[in-house]
């Protein structure tokens, strides 16, 4: 009998005692066989035989619930350790986001011309037909009004074709000086890999007295502020038209894929267009009733800095949600 009180103590599972529960108190086991004994043993003997025999039984049962407890316990803590999660542990497979490169090119312009003190202002990308064109110079009938193939609603309503409206609701809601930029979506009918209809832009507009602005303020600003989008690149102005300015020039950097020698990109010619900038015309002072005051005025596709500074060939996988495109960007 004894042997059993050491296996019971000494199982390692409670399969293991499931076992030796079978073993002692089964209906073949031990117990059942010594009380089986008991029946041939002589009378006088017998009634001895049984108290030994129920002792061992009731002692032996403690000895056994209680190892099983011990056993489920410990168990139980294995099974909860194996299953444990740490959750404080980094994980492998977890990504992070990123600024889509369209507005992180957009923060970056942001924060040159922020810098430099000019006021970050947004409007409406619903827009009338007033603040969009007419008071920009660009009455109706007027041919420029091609260059921007517009989307149009009923009542004269329209998607903003550019940011310049911004500028004229920013310049009747205040009395001069003005020195802000707008930055935002614009909206024109066009599609193929250097245009989308959904684009954006940032302007700039600063109008201060009469002969205080001059086209050096602008060409000096500028310069500064392509060399810090672009390192060290060569800039040049080429005179060019827009409604709203007069004169109003072209702005090129050398390109930065061959540094100028001429490639693809640049169509052989060592230059890449980035921007459009001129003095303010009178008319458009007159349509916000400023008098005595000059300006100048500067506007840029965001995209285009975006794919020239992280060298994109097709201006739609900016707007594809391509996450391998995405990824890159991290
Ligand atoms: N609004 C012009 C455009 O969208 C850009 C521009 C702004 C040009 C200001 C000159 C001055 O094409």
């Amino acid at each position: 009998m004894n042997k059993w009180y050491d296996e019971i103590k000494e199982a390692q599972s409670v399969d293991t005692l499931e076992e030796i529960r079978l073993a002692v108190f089964g209906k073949k086991g031990v117990l059942a066989q010594e009380f089986a004994k008991m029946k041939t043993a002589p009378n006088e003997e017998k009634s001895k035989i049984a108290q030994e025999l129920n002792t061992h039984k009731s002692s032996l049962m403690n000895e056994f619930t209680a190892r099983k407890i011990t056993l489920q316990t410990l168990e139980l803590q294995e099974a909860m350790k194996a299953e444990d999660i740490d959750v404080s542990m980094f994980s492998t497979t977890s990504q992070s986001g990123a600024l889509h490169p369209v507005m992180e090119t957009m923060d970056r312009i942001v924060e040159y011309f922020s810098s430099m003190n000019f006021a970050v202002k947004t409007g409406s990308m619903i827009e009338d037909d007033f603040h969009n064109f007419e008071a920009l110079n660009l009455p109706k009938y007027h041919p420029a009004r091609d260059m921007q193939d517009t989307f149009y609603f009923k009542d004269e309503m329209l998607l903003r074709t550019h940011t310049s409206p911004v500028q004229i609701r920013t310049m009747m809601n205040n009395k001069p000086p003005i020195r802000m930029i707008a930055p935002g979506a614009v909206f024109r009918r066009d599609y193929d890999i250097t245009h989308t209809p959904m684009f954006h832009q940032i302007e700039g507009l600063l109008v201060d007295e009469m002969g205080k602005v001059s086209f050096a303020n602008l060409k000096f600003i500028l310069e500064d502020f392509l060399k810090y989008m672009f390192g060290d690149v060569d800039v040049r102005f080429r005179p060019s038209f827009f409604p709203f300015t007069e004169p109003s020039a072209e702005v090129d950097i050398s390109c930065v894929f061959c540094s100028g020698k001429g490639c693809r990109v640049c169509s052989k010619t060592g230059w890449l267009e980035v921007l459009g900038c001129g003095i303010v015309d009178p008319n458009v002072f007159e349509a916000v009733k400023y008098e005595d005051v000059s300006g100048y005025a500067f506007g840029l596709g965001v995209e285009r800095f975006a794919m020239l500074i992280h060298q994109i060939g097709d201006l739609r996988s900016l707007f594809e949600g391509d996450i391998k495109l995405l990824e890159q960007f991290q």
